[in-house]
Order: structure tokens, then sequence, then C-alpha cells
């Protein structure tokens, strides 16, 4: 921190509580500022740009003491960066937010389920239509799925820490996973899961990104045509916890060594990864363990009501490890092309146990430790803490109050628990700095409850499990993130809180709200927010901070003739000097580039019928020389960065002369960069 930041900081604690305009507040700043203007005045020069001190600044605008800390806080000056990325799911955009922290400065969208037009995702480009296609179920009568409810991000890690290459995000709605690829933030696969219908929490990966685990929230029939009566839904539907292997050269997803463990018809929620001392480990929260299937219009109650009506919903604990071992021996099923271990198996072979946890709980997070599973019960005041090392041994010892109706062994309670903390009303999600501390996100209160850990997590016998302080936010507070907070070496520093309802906080921009992000300075005790971001992008839903320096695959060009598919040289990638059009009946091939300020050939003549592929390839090699290609009345539109090659393929159905252009604004001569596409009639 520079010696400026800690006088202000030092300093501001008084000021703190003082409200704006008021006398106390202007002396209290003046003392401040006084006080960093004294000691590092030469640094600031005396005085502000605009004539005054940084007090008179302050004072014009506004500003107390606590508000003019902040903003030094989080001011990125001009042309520096951010220390962190933040990588943010979308929500029902189906896209990936980047954004930057402390600046909170968007810095990209990046399109996973949706199609995006900026980027050609999904507008003609074979690149982004047949990653966009790969996510549909490819049954011929199946729907073409064009968006998705981006909710749960999660960075590959090696041995528990982020390590920058690759992304993953679940759809909601479609129960899908995709995959980006953090060397050109572009997305790379989309796998649809077989058998899930939809996923909500249960994204995460393990340690080594061995797996990216995906999980099924509402249960599905698993019969021949997909359909079974909801009476039937007892015996006939199934979750599924799936552990999506992980080509450790690609980042892709490896089918033939992935598996799914069966389990009951419960609703699988939030989910985590074990570390360090629970490697191998998985844990699924669930809530309607009742099995409550609605009909509040056929004469029964709604699912909300017949969900809630249990005091106790079920942890479940993989031994994902063992599980591998399991399917490596061949004690599998086939089911719509990937193995399955049966729930009987699962139990047979000791790979499922259940804890009872606190009503309808949503979060489950594993301490950087890995020591404790931390547990929030929406309808329970208290965060619940599993004790790993408890859990073992309960499993050993056969420590079971008995099993659920499908033969699942359930551990007691009281020999599993390490501790509880009532923290406040609708706790949700916990995130964790690197000193013992957790912090828990609460909707009903509209807070986030800082409290310790236990000793494992190096807190003292005294302070553990005790709540240490609550910042109300602003409003409704779903997911939190604190910076790095997932990994095994959180670095604490930032909190972001992910708020689902604004209201007064902004400007009105009619009657859809943006979320708001609210950035709070780990830090700063008692807890400092420190910024408010609307998100008017869809409804992000969960995010992961990374330090950027993390990123160390990332590419500002593409080595030229790049397919980004691949990630090495396409075959159509076209030299200058070698650009052609080869017709071949009636298809058209035409191998093009595209270099300030013009494409070569600019006229491209085909006839009404044709089919005709475009291979255009960007032989710029400057970082952000990207050049865009859009096509009047044809729906294409591809960015073609520098270094990279496009293929665009469609069928000229219409006579006619069509001028496309360069859609990026490239050069002095952007308009100038255009040509022709004539269509001569049958
Ligand atoms: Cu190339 Cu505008």
């Amino acid at each position: 921190m520079s010696p400026i930041l800690k006088v202000v900081v030092g300093g501001s604690r008084k000021g703190g509580a003082v409200k704006r305009g008021s006398l106390v507040m202007v002396a209290v700043l003046a003392l401040v500022v006084g006080a960093v203007v004294g000691v590092v005045g030469a640094r600031l020069g005396g005085e502000t740009a605009t004539g005054g001190g940084l007090a008179d600044l302050a004072e014009a605008r506004g500003l107390d003491g606590q508000q003019a800390e902040a903003a030094l806080k989080t001011f990125v000056p001009p042309g520096e960066y951010d220390e962190y990325y933040m990588f943010a799911s979308g929500g029902h955009s189906g896209q990936v937010l980047v954004i930057g922290v402390p600046s909170m400065r968007l810095l990209k969208e990046i399109p996973v389920f949706t199609p995006d037009s900026w980027q050609g995702y999904g507008y003609g480009t074979d690149q982004g239509n047949t990653v966009l296609a790969g996510g549909s179920d490819q049954d011929k009568d199946a729907t073409e799925l064009t968006w998705g409810d981006a909710h749960h991000p999660a960075l590959s890690e090696t041995e528990g820490d982020y390590d920058g290459r690759w992304l993953y995000i679940n759809d909601r709605a479609n129960g899908r996973i995709g995959m980006v690829d953090l060397a050109d933030f572009k997305t790379k696969e989309i796998v649809d899961i077989p058998n899930i219908s939809t996923s909500h929490g249960g994204v995460f990966v393990t340690p080594n990104t061995e797996y990216a685990h995906i999980s099924s929230m509402t249960p599905m029939p698993f019969t021949e045509n997909g359909y079974a009566d909801l009476s039937e839904y007892n015996e006939k539907y199934r979750g599924v916890s799936s552990w999506m292997a992980i080509d450790q050269a690609t980042g892709r997803f490896d089918l033939e060594n992935s598996f799914q463990i069966e389990l009951p018809p419960y609703t699988q929620d939030l989910a985590d990864a074990g570390k360090l001392t629970s490697f191998g480990w998985g844990f699924i929260n669930s809530y309607n363990t009742e099995r409550a299937v609605g009909g509040d219009a056929e004469g029964g109650e709604p699912i909300e009501t017949g969900a809630i009506a249990a005091d106790y919903d079920f942890l479940h604990i993989i031994n994902w490890q063992k599980a591998a071992e399991v399917v490596a021996a061949g004690d599998y099923v086939e089911r719509n092309g990937m193995k399955m271990i049966t729930l009987q198996t699962a139990i047979d072979e000791g790979l499922l146990y259940l804890a009872p946890e606190p009503r309808n709980p949503h979060g489950v997070d594993v301490n950087p430790t890995g020591d404790y599973i931390v547990v929030s019960g929406k309808l329970d005041p208290n965060v619940t803490v599993f004790d790993f090392e408890k859990i073992q041994t309960a499993i050993q010892n056969q420590d079971f109050q008995g099993t659920d109706d499908y033969g699942v062994p359930i551990l007691n309670f009281d020999s599993v628990v390490a501790g509880q903390v009532e923290v406040g009303v609708g706790p949700l999600h916990t995130q964790f700095d690197g000193d013992g501390n957790a912090y828990t996100s609460m909707f009903v209160d509209s807070a986030i409850a800082k409290w310790t850990l236990g000793t494992k997590a190096g807190v003292s016998e005294a302070d553990a499990f005790k709540l240490v302080e609550t910042i109300p936010v602003h409003y409704n507070i779903g997911h939190l993130v604190t910076a790095e907070g997932d990994t095994v070496a959180p670095d604490g520093k930032y909190m972001v809180a992910l708020n689902k309802w604004s209201i007064d906080r902004f400007p009105s921009v009619g009657t859809l709200h943006p979320q708001n992000f609210q950035l709070i300075d780990l830090d700063s005790s008692p807890l400092q927010i420190l910024y408010d971001s609307p998100i008017g992008v869809g409804e992000p839903h969960y995010v992961q901070m990374i330090k950027t320096d993390k990123l160390t695959s990332r590419l500002d060009v593409y080595p030229v003739g790049t397919d980004p598919a691949t990630m090495t040289t396409s075959e159509f990638a076209t030299a200058p000097g070698e650009e052609r059009v080869e017709r071949n009946g009636s298809v058209v091939d035409v191998y093009m580039t595209a270099l300030r300020s013009h494409f070569t050939p600019d006229i491209l003549r085909v006839k009404e019928g044709d089919t005709v592929n475009l291979h255009i390839t960007n032989v710029e090699t400057a970082a952000d020389a990207t050049h865009g290609f859009a096509v009047p009345q044809h729906n294409i539109e591809a960015s073609i960065d520098p270094g990279e090659v496009v293929n665009i393929s469609f069928k000229a159905v219409k006579s006619g002369s069509f001028a496309f252009y360069c859609s990026e604004f490239c050069s002095a001569l952007h308009l100038e960069m255009q040509g022709w596409l004539l269509v001569e009639p049958k």
C-alpha cells in the first residue's frame, strides 16, 4: 500500500460515521487530507490540478472522509490495470462478464450460450455456429437452443489454486456446460450433459481440474422416452452427479473418461470439491428431500410448501476418487452414452453418504484448508460447519442414524458437526479469506456476516466459531465472492456482494432494474463498502475473482493463420498473394485476406443457388487490428481478430448486389473497406 493510502486509511477511521455535509466531516477530512499533503506534499505537488487541495475537492464534490477514501481505493488511473479479473456468469443473457477489480469496469462480455453479433458468434461463422450447435441435443427433433442461463463459473485449478487456463460455466436452464479458453477468451465447446435436464449450482472443478463437476437440479425420469407421471416420482425419477473428465492439454471435455453417479430424487443444488485434507471428495447440497412435486391446482399443495416440511435435508458426500476406480473396474451401466454408477453400486461401494443439514440449504463451501464444509440453511439462522475428519471417522465406525428411503447411509448429525454460528436470516453462500474468517451472504437480512472458522483453520480455541461483524448490503444479496476465495490460498483484500435488487441505488432506467455488484474492502474494520456497480446485462449469478497476472497463456494476437477452434494453423489460412477463388460445380471456395483497409478479393461473383465457402484470414500482426465482415440481408457478421482465420458457409439463395463491409472501425479508411457480393440470377 502506498504511503498516501496508508495515511488516508489510518486517518479516516474517525471519519467513518460522519455524515455528508457536516462541519465535523469537513474538519476530519481536512485533517486527513492535510496529513496526506503534509507527509507527501512533494508527491502530490501540494495542490490538485483544479487549483485547491484534495480536501477542497472532496468538499466541493460533497464527499465525506469515508467516501473520499473509497474513491482513492477503487480508482485505477487511466492506462493502468486492475489487479483482478472477475468472471461473472451473465445469468439468462447466457454469457460471461469480465470485470476489473477494484475499478469494477466491464472489460468484456464473452458469449457462451447465446449468439453475440460483435464477436460474430452465431452469425454465420463455422466456429461460433459449430460451438452453439454442439450444445443442442443431437436428436433430429430437438429444438436448437440459442440461449442459456449461465450460472456458476469455475476457473481451472492446479493444486487447488487458480491456474488461469480455462473457465467452465453451466446452463441452469438446459443442463449444459461450456468451456472458455482463457488464452483468447473464447468459448470452445458446449456439451449437453446426458441424463441431466437442468443444473443449478453443481459446478466446480476438482483441485487439479481432473474433472469439472455438474449435477442435476430437478430429478428426471430414467425411462426410455424420458417421461413418467409424477405419481411415479419416487420410483422413476433420479438425480445425477456428473464428473466430466478434462483433457489436460486442451481443457475440453473427455466424454470417454467421464462418468455419472445416480442419486436419489432430491433436488441437488450447490456443490463444492474437497481440497487438501478432503481431496478426492465432493459435496452436494440438496433440498426437497420431501420430494414434493406440486399440484396446487389439482388439490395438492405448491412445491414451496411441500419442500419445507422436514427439519433436515441431506448433504451428499461423494468419494469421486474411488468412484473413478469403480468405473475403471467396469462396474457401471451405460445410459445415453454416459457411464453411470447405479445408486445401489454407489451404496455398496461406499461412494455416497448423506449427512443431515438444516432446512432447505443453499450454499455448501469447503474452506481453504479443506477441513470444514460450510452449509447454510435458507430457513435456519445458523451456518453449520461439518468437520471432514469427523465425517471420515463416522464413515469408518458406521456411525449412522439410519438410511434414507433408497438405502443411502445417513451419518449422525452430532458426530460430524464441528460447530454452528448464528449469523442472521436467510444465509446462503460462504466465502473465505486466508486468515480463518468466513463471510456468509444473507438474502433476507440483505447483509454479509463475517465469522470465524475453527482451530483447523488457524483460529484459536477461544475465538472459534464466533460472529465478528455484519455489514448491510443493498439489497437482497445472492452470491458473494472474495479474491481467489474458492482456492487453497485466498487473498482476502476484496469482496463483492452480488445483489439481486438495486431499487433506489441508481438513476431509474425503467421497470427492469440492473443488478448491483457492491465492492467491499476486506482490509477495513469495520468492513467498508467502496463502490456500487450496476450490471445491466442479464442476471449475474456467481463470480470468481483471479489475479490478472495468473492468465499467463493469454494471447494479444493469434499467430497469422490460426483457427481458434483448434488453436492451430487453419488448413484454409491464406497468405497475401495467395488469394483465390476456386469453383467446383456449384460450390465456390473463396480464399480471402483482410488487411487495412481492403479485402482481397473485394469482388465475389457467384450464381444464384451456389454454395459459397468464405475463408478469410486477417493477416494483421498488430494487436487490436481486428476487422469485421458483414453481408447485408444474409445475417452474416464475423469478427476476424488479428491472425485469425474465419470460415463462413452459406447458400446464395437470393440474386442481387450486396455490398459487404468491414464492421469494425479499423482505420482511417475503414469505410472504404468494403466490396461486392454479386449473385447473378439463374
Ligand atoms: Cu477493417 Cu474497418
